[in-house]
């Protein structure tokens, strides 16, 4: 620690400083004699080689640093301050003999400035980690920045995505509607020509039985339509009692007088005992349907239907079997998805045959017939105790065309 002189006369050092205190500053470094005036330069000399009897010459820097007199001197660099710690004056003290203790004083002062380089190492070296602090923050920010973008960039996909989504799911579900309210259209046309052939040719027995073809085909579009209404308010349509045997029997009659597939033979067991669920007439029907639609448009040249209605366990067990080309081995694992057809159709039948089945907890299965050639789908709907002994089950005929 460097401690200021209290009289200027007895000038006082440590580590190699020799302090003088009311120096001359402000008209510029004092003259060598004003300075050996001030300073005793006698007293001096013990101070930084103490039992020297050597001789101390002072020189003023910046002059260059006075070389050595002689082989075994040595010059030394001597701070000395003012009272009020200001700018260092410089002085070059010369001594020309007893260099051991000399070196000793020229030591002190090397420790002096170590220090103060020490100091300023550290004071760099904090400076260099506070920068360095500095920098890693800004780089995080950057990141955090960089990041919340990304994220912002990845909510915008996913709100996209979702759009997409939903607009997928109306076109699906209009392409839905159109493909199940065309089966009945196809069926109430056909209808309606056997009406026209008949009426033309003054034949009359049989053309209430036409109307009721064409009647029944409306209800079922209207159902359609109905149910689809429902969706968008499930409350609206809650599951009832339904005869599945009744249902069956309907829908296969609306196929089999259709003069599309007079060609067809078709075949209808049902058991005697009726079966029922717990469910909707109008899906039900849809899927009953479908599979029958497949069974005949898939047998190019009229070919054979087999419609059998029985009771599995607690099930009811629905076999829809035709005499066709069968499902081909790769398309198996598909024909349940969405708009797959291997007839460039909408491919939309099963799928919403799977989907209708489902909604009843029950499983529809496809395969090929093992006795030959031909399909063979299956829906099983369990059956409902509670609903058979309720009120009477609702088939697709009762339904009336009311809205
Ligand atoms: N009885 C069947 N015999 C052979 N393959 C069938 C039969 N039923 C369905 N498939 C196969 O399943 C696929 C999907 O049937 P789905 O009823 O969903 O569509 P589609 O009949 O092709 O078209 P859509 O019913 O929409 O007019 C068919 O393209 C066909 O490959
Ligand atoms: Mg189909």
């Amino acid at each position: 620690m460097l401690v200021p002189p209290s009289d200027f006369a007895r000038p006082a050092t440590s580590g190699g400083n020799v302090w003088a205190s009311q120096w001359p500053v402000a008209g510029g470094p004092p003259e060598n004699g004003i300075l050996e005036t001030l300073l005793d330069v006698s007293e001096l000399l013990p101070i930084i080689a103490p039992g020297s009897e050597s001789k101390l010459k002072i020189a003023q820097e910046p002059t260059p640093r006075v070389p050595p007199p002689s082989a075994d001197s040595m010059v030394a660099s001597v701070s000395i301050r003012d009272e009020h710690w200001t700018t260092p004056i410089h002085w070059t003290l010369i001594r020309t003999e007893n260099q051991t203790q000399l070196i000793s004083s020229v030591a002190n002062l090397a420790a002096h400035y170590r220090t103060t380089i020490i100091l300023n190492f550290v004071v760099m070296s904090l400076t260099l980690v506070l920068g360095i602090l500095a920098f890693g923050q800004v780089r995080r920010s950057a990141l955090l920045e960089a990041e919340n973008r990304h994220q912002a960039r990845v909510r915008e996909l996913e709100r996209q995505v979702l759009h997409t989504e939903r607009l997928a799911s109306v076109g699906r579900l209009a392409a839905g509607l159109a493909h199940e309210i065309n089966n009945p259209l196809e069926g109430i046309g056909n209808y309606l020509s056997l009406l026209e052939e008949d009426l033309r040719d003054g034949r009359t027995d049989g053309c209430l039985d036409l109307t009721a073809g064409v009647r029944e085909g409306l209800n079922r579009a209207a159902g359609i339509t109905r149910q689809v209404l429902a969706l968008s308010d499930p409350g609206r349509s809650p599951k009832t009692a339904v005869s599945v045997k009744a249902v069956v029997k309907e829908t296969f009659d609306f196929v089999r007088s259709n003069p599309a597939f007079r060609h067809v033979r078709m075949e209808l067991r049902v058991p005697d005992a009726d079966l029922v669920i717990l469910g909707n007439a109008i899906t039900l029907g849809q899927v009953v349907l479908n599979l029958i639609l497949n069974a005949c448009e898939y047998q190019d040249q009229g070919g054979q239907v087999e419609v059998v209605l029985d009771r599995e366990d607690a099930k009811a067990r629905l076999r829809v079997s035709d005499r066709g080309p069968g499902i081909p081995e790769e398309a198996l694992p598909r024909i349940f998805e969405p708009f797959f057809s291997t007839r460039g159709s909408t491919g939309l039948g099963l799928s919403l045959c799977h989907s209708i089945v489902s909604d009843h907890a029950g499983q529809v299965t496809a395969a090929n017939r093992t006795d030959g050639r031909g399909a063979v789908f299956t829906v099983e709907i369990p059956l409902s105790e509670a609903a058979a002994g309720a009120a009477e089950p609702a088939a697709i005929k009762e339904k009336e065309l009311t809205n």
